[in-house]
């Protein structure tokens, strides 16, 4: 049976993942994607205009998530590509080599949104799928999740808001901000609980 838990995806939590997909060209293409795990077996990502990855998605019913913690292969493949031989071939696809573990969606549905955020007004491709394989390379699977980051960073602003001053201080609470933003986009109950303790601490320490 499919199950993202067996790869450590819980309901409602965002990961950072790498995207394979096939160019035109049939070379593999890698971006890092956010998944959110929406059920045990359904996932949705949200594509912006203009990469590759939105561009050879929607010329396919399927695409690979590969479940990785490799910061040059995230790097390679936020600036370019990593090299050829970092993939190998997957049915009609590319996973990536060292990944812990990869699975195969099929989309269900897409839409296509305008919306407005912190950078102005784009479009957005929204794709729901479903998971329907799943080839786990390791026994225990970690996927990234951004929110455990973010608090630990929060904490060592907390335990030094009251020595700092001026512009330092309006750093840190930029910096609290964009961790709230973070927690509640990415997180789960726990991450935005912790972050509610931690803001109700920072905000008496002003
Ligand atoms: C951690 C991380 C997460 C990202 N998540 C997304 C995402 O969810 N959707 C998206 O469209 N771009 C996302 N990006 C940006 C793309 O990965 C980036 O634009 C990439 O260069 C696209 O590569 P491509 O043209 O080969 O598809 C993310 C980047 C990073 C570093």
């Amino acid at each position: 049976m499919i199950n993202l838990t067996s790869i450590g995806m819980e309901k409602g939590l965002l990961y950072e993942t790498i995207i394979t997909t096939k160019n035109p060209d049939n070379a593999p293409n890698a971006a890092p994607i956010g998944v959110t795990c929406k059920d045990t077996d359904e996932i949705v990502i949200h594509l912006h205009q203009g990469s590759h990855t939105v561009k050879n998605i929607n010329n396919n019913e399927t695409f690979i998530v590969n479940i990785l913690n490799d910061p040059i292969l995230f790097a390679q493949s936020t600036l370019g590509n990593p090299p050829s031989e970092s993939f190998i071939q997957y049915q009609d696809n590319y996973a990536i080599k060292n990944s812990e573990a990869y699975f195969k969606a099929q989309i269900t549905k897409r839409r296509e949104i305008e919306r407005e955020d912190q950078f102005g007004i784009s479009k957005t491709t929204i794709i729901n799928a479903h998971v329907n394989e799943i080839i786990k390379n390791q026994d225990c699977v970690t996927p990234l999740n951004r929110a455990i980051y973010g608090l630990m960073e929060a904490l060592v602003y907390l335990t030094r808001i009251n020595r700092v001053t001026g512009d330092t201080e309006k750093l840190y609470k930029l910096r609290i901000k964009e961790i709230t933003r973070i927690i509640n986009k990415v997180g789960g109950p726990d991450h935005k609980q912790a972050m509610k303790m931690i803001l109700k601490e920072f905000n008496k320490k002003n």
